[in-house]
């Protein structure tokens, strides 16, 4: 491995520069307008990896975006790696508050990426991160240091809720046999702190209208008189949570896993700053569970948030009315141990329970998916903190993440192995979020580190 570092530092200008081209396309796959261009991207990966060194890419057709399918088999004997990423992306709103188009990349510095951050939709999620697995395998190819099996998936509608992935991988678990699962679609502490995810919450994701009147109401001559649906919505989802902001759903933690005392002192040594955190989004104080710490609040603990609110009118100036309807997207995310389709229905249960007489409420349940957590004594775990102690001279914290990859726990139950997941983006890289972007620096770090991670998983499997 000893050529990988030279071998970036005189590739490094293509290795932006194809990344720029891939995150030029718009594959935004929420949004049906973007379908044509959303499929091309999926052509674009089929190349990269014919030319990274695949033996034999395919895209496989699905009931929505297609699944790009390439491996190198070098022995059937050898340990593989099963790669996933995706290739598609959230959409770009609210469109005005991005510096540049989201769909033009640029090159800026800021404060914590002085050698630059690509800025545009997908840099960090997930294409940036899953690019660099493919110039990884390109190295690897192309020196003779491919020391195993590879697979690779990447999919276009994780963004979604990979629906036809689940499909997919029910109907092909002999092709997607492996000995571990490796994605980097999650983030690090901080530059300086390399840091593996070794858990992911789950999310049960759901939408709720509620309905009065039979038509939109003068409120003079109404007001007071009828359930007003807006007042009725705000006041059931503020009585979610009581005043400690724990959430009122009955059995709602039935099954949340309770850290003993020393896992959650073992977790508060990673090194975290209350004030920087504060500064970073200009709040003045933090916000949440009674009992538990910002970073026990985002990660090992449920919650219950409101996505969208609407109903009535939101156009210039005013209007008199009390609206029939009145909708909201409320997002719950889970614990390992807690069933997404379970919380769904006491959501479901509950929410009908607390309607007032004068509305109706209907529940309509999105996606969802499941928790997970792995294990730190894994030979992929093993191997993942060896790669990291060997380009960043560090041993790696083990995080949990308060983001979901549903797909994570499906693996688990479908193909019977564990993921390990490689992050190397940071907090404030605005996934999600206008201005997103992915740090050169981290780019090229993590094209560094995956070679690495083969190398150590191979040896430690024999
Ligand atoms: N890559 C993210 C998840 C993520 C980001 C996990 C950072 C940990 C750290 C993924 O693309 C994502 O956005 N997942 C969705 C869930 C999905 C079902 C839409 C999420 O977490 O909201
Ligand atoms: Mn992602
Ligand atoms: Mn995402």
């Amino acid at each position: 491995m000893s050529g990988i570092q030279s071998y970036i530092s005189s590739n490094k200008q293509r290795f932006i520069d194809e990344l720029i081209e891939l995150l030029k396309i718009p594959s935004i796959s929420a949004d049906s307008a973007y379908e044509k261009q959303t499929i091309q991207t999926a052509e674009v990966i089929k190349t990269s990896l014919e030319k990274a060194g695949c033996d034999h890419v395919e895209i496989c057709e699905t009931d929505g975006f297609p699944i790009v399918y390439g491996d190198k088999i070098i022995d059937p004997k050898l340990p593989t790696v099963l790669v996933y990423g995706h290739y598609d992306v959230q959409p770009p709103d609210p469109l005005d508050l991005w510096h540049s188009p989201p769909f033009e990349p640029v090159i800026k510095n800021t404060d914590l990426h002085p050698e630059g951050a690509i800025f545009a939709r997908g840099a960090c999620d997930d294409k940036g991160q899953m690019y660099m697995h493919v110039k990884a395998l390109e190295y690897m190819t192309s020196h003779g240091e491919l020391p195993c099996n590879v697979k690779f998936m990447i999919e276009g509608e994780e963004e979604v809720g990979s629906v036809n992935l689940s499909h997919f991988v029910k109907a092909n678990r002999e092709k997607l046999k492996n000995d571990v699962i490796l994605i980097s679609d999650t983030g690090m502490i901080a530059k300086d702190v390399p840091s593996i995810t070794t858990g992911l919450r789950g999310l049960s994701y759901v939408e709720v209208e509620v309905t009065g009147p039979n038509r939109d109401l003068h409120s003079g001559l109404y007001g007071g008189a009828v359930a007003n649906p807006i007042n009725v919505l705000t006041k059931m989802i503020a009585s979610l949570h009581d005043e400690n902001n724990h959430i009122t759903i009955p059995g709602f933690y039935d099954k949340v896993e309770n850290l003993s005392d020393a896992e959650r002192a073992e977790m508060a040594k990673a090194p975290f700053s209350l004030e920087d955190y504060k500064k970073a989004l200009d709040i003045d104080a933090v916000y949440g569970e009674e009992g538990y710490t910002t970073n026990e609040r985002n990660s090992i603990r449920p919650t219950l948030d409101v996505n969208g609110i609407w109903g009535g009118y939101t156009g210039e100036g005013a209007k008199t009315v009390i609206a029939s309807k009145a909708f909201a997207k409320i997002s719950m995310r889970l614990v390992p141990n807690q069933d997404w389709e379970e919380i769904t229905q006491l959501f479901k249960i509950h929410f009908e329970s607390i309607a007032p007489a004068g509305v109706r409420v209907k529940v309509s349940p999105h996606h969802g998916g499941q928790g997970y957590v792995t294990p730190i004594d894994s030979i992929g775990y093993k191997a993942a903190a060896k790669a990291y102690e060997q380009t960043f001279g560090k041993t790696p914290i083990p995080q949990r993440s308060g983001g979901s990859i549903p797909i994570v726990s499906l693996f688990e139950q479908e193909l019977k192995s564990k993921t390990i997941l490689m992050g190397f983006g940071l907090d404030s890289d605005a996934i999600h979020s206008p201005n997103e972007h992915f740090g050169i620096w981290n780019y090229l770090k993590g094209i560094e580190t995956i070679p690495y991670f083969y190398k150590y998983f191979t040896e430690l499997k024999q």
